[in-house]
């Protein structure tokens, strides 16, 4: 059963659109990523569940029960909807110490004091902080500061934890490590967690499901497995890792490269539906590529015009005609050398209408 409901929830700010009829269904204990170019709405979508930001329309449910309905002219408050927040700056209280920071939502909502010692103890403990209890956490590194904002979050036991782009400013093993404990407090507590980030790598080790946006708008919804590997379009496609197009045309039956190169072999046919469009984009991943031999008619003849190492990968860019595409190989492959002539096969084409 879904845990938080959003249904058909648009927000304006003005002329602009942030978030534009968005339907989700999030599940109890699901851990799920909304990612999407800068100003796509994922904050905003965040700031409407928590209940800092109103809707202009749409209903948000948790449970059966309803949080926030602008055409019933109900919204219950934020303190009230017993979410867990963390965002991307340190929001910790200087002046209070660690343990204070943690059990101050505690003691806003009354809680016995035994209890809110018992709470604040634990989530200290589940975020490594007991031993630094005592001190201010001004003196922490990022981490630590971001550690007790998302003990804070835990202490009150929340069913939702929304995190806004909650490592951002954390050096990439921190980060790394963080993303791991995340995950870890999630299957102690059983949240479930609504996560924004602009980076795809955490999405797609944290999540069970990812929602890719653009511009208020839903593209798709689907796991991080076939987001990656079944792209619903082709915003979808170059938004999620490394991409290539190379710009085609069919003419007389077969397909050319724009910019002077020779037809494309015949593996490299459109499929029916896109045949007979003079402006087409054959969509590839660089790790998707191959090297073959010069003999190989299924392959597409380039030049290497650039050659880096990147310590397990090479990075090759290939001259076709006058397009480029990027390869990637891990070290130990064979490759071509720089300005050498070569034959590529498209592993895995994707078509797309339309020039890139
Ligand atoms: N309070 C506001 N007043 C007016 N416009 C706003 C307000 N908050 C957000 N917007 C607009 O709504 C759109 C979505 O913004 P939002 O902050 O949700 O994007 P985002 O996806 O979180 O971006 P980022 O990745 O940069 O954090 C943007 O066009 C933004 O300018
Ligand atoms: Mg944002």
């Amino acid at each position: 059963m879904s845990h938080v409901r959003l249904v058909n929830v648009t927000k304006k700010f003005g002329d602009v659109t942030a978030v534009n009829a968005l339907n989700l269904e999030i599940g109890k204990g699901e851990c799920f990523s909304m990612l999407g170019p800068s100003g796509c709405g994922k904050t905003t979508t965040l700031r409407m569940v928590a209940g800092f930001e109103d809707l202009s329309e749409g209903e948000i449910y948790v449970g059966e029960r309803l949080i926030s309905s602008p055409k019933r002219n109900y919204y219950l408050p934020p303190e009230d909807r017993n979410f867990g927040m963390v965002f991307q700056a340190f929001a910790v209280w200087p002046h209070l110490s660690v343990y204070e920071n943690v059990a101050w939502p505690l003691r806003i909502r009354k809680l016995p004091a035994a209890e809110i010692e018992k709470r604040a103890k634990d989530a200290l403990r589940s975020t490594n902080l007991l031993k630094v209890a005592d001190d201010s956490p001004a003196n922490l590194s990022g981490g630590g500061k971001q550690r007790v904002a998302l003990a804070r979050a835990l202490a009150i036991n929340p069913d939702v934890m929304l995190l806004d782009e909650p490592l951002s400013s954390l050096d990439p093993h921190l980060r790394e490590e963080m993303r791991f404990e995340i995950k870890d407090l999630q299957r102690k507590y059983g949240f479930c967690i609504i996560y924004v980030t602009h980076d795809q790598a955490e999405a797609m080790a944290l999540s069970d499901r990812i929602l890719v946006m653009k511009l208020g708008v839903v593209q798709q919804i689907d796991t991080p497995f076939d987001v990656y590997n079944k792209p619903a379009n082709k915003f979808v496609f170059s938004f999620i890792g490394l991409s290539n197009f190379l710009n085609v045309a069919w003419q007389d039956g077969r397909t050319f490269a724009h910019g002077g190169a020779a037809a494309l072999p015949a593996s490299l046919t459109p499929p029916e539906d896109m045949r007979g469009r003079d402006a087409l984009a054959l969509a590839s991943r660089p790790s998707e590529i191959a090297f073959v031999s010069e003999d190989d008619e299924g392959g597409l003849r380039g030049v290497v015009s650039r050659k880096a190492f990147l310590g397990e990968i090479i990075d090759y860019q290939v001259k076709i005609g006058e397009q480029e595409v990027r390869v990637q190989k891990g070290r130990r492959d064979p490759g071509p050398e720089l300005g050498e002539a070569c034959r590529l096969r498209f592993l895995r084409p994707f078509w797309y209408a339309g020039k890139e």
